[in-house]
């Protein structure tokens, strides 16, 4: 292993045993990462909120230098296969000695977390939470699908928002708004109403039975190497390129 791989494998050893945001200026200028070819369907959200234990990563089922330029190569990869990989695995590891809640789908254990044992409620809480947000993330990002919402969901958008744009801008607002690590979020309650709203680090709008239809991560974990600081930046990117047909799925709970 040369130096430039060796330091390669130390920075995402590092970032897999950490919960914490990572500061990794100028990897993804130096290093590479080798693209896929998918090899395995795009899976729905719902598939893995209905996952008990044991958990398991879903594949991402498209290139990780799909989403680039909005989301360089190196970031999908880390994030993926490091981070989400990292709830999976604290999640099952905190159910091991839990044998009552083993039976429970992710989103089960998401929407009663005040009937989760005192001992493992936030690390099922943090690591559930990052399973689940991660899950409805990753389809946002495939490439290909509607470039804008249409039909129902565009209604719903125009009559709550006014436009798209105004939709997107109050997404970006959020994001850039909260404070440390979390998500911004387009949900649909339970009265059918769309909003906006923000949550710290990995809890979810699922927890209040709202139904997500979009979620973007502004942990720094998911746009570091390339924006830095810029996280308002990062939104402006990946707002641009969301699979609409993803949120349209979401909005139709199918
Ligand atoms: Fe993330």
């Amino acid at each position: 292993m040369d130096r430039r791989n060796f330091l390669h494998a130390a920075v995402v050893g590092a970032i897999a045993t950490s919960a914490v945001p990572v500061f990794l200026a100028g990897c993804a200028r130096t290093s590479t990462v080798p693209t896929r070819r998918a090899s395995d369907p795009s899976f729905r959200a719902d598939d893995v909120l209905r996952q008990t234990y044991p958990f398991s990563l879903p594949a991402l089922g498209y290139d990780y230098a799909a989403v680039q330029p909005a989301i360089d190569a190196m970031t999908m990869s880390i994030h993926h296969d490091k981070h989400h990989a990292a709830y999976v695995t604290n999640l099952n590891t905190a159910l091991q000695t839990q044998p009552a809640l083993q039976g429970k789908t992710l989103r089960e254990l998401l929407t009663s977390l005040d009937t989760v044992p005192d001992a493992v409620r936030d690390a099922v809480r943090n690591n559930g939470g990052g399973h689940a947000n991660h899950a409805m993330l990753w389809p946002l990002l495939a490439p290909g699908g509607a470039k804008a919402p249409t039909g129902a969901l565009l209604d719903a958008i125009t009559s709550e928002f006014g436009s798209t744009a105004n939709c997107l801008a109050a997404l970006k607002a959020a994001g850039v708004a909260q404070f440390g690590s979390g998500w911004t979020w387009l949900v649909r309650d339970v009265t059918g109403s769309l909003s906006v709203r923000s949550t710290p680090n990995q809890d979810t709008p699922l927890a209040n039975d709202a139904r997500v239809l979009l979620g973007v991560d502004v942990w720094e974990h998911a746009y570091y190497l390339a924006y830095q600081d810029r996280r308002a930046d990062y939104l402006d990117a990946v707002l641009a390129v969301l699979n609409w047909d993803a949120v349209t799925r979401a909005y139709e709970g199918s």
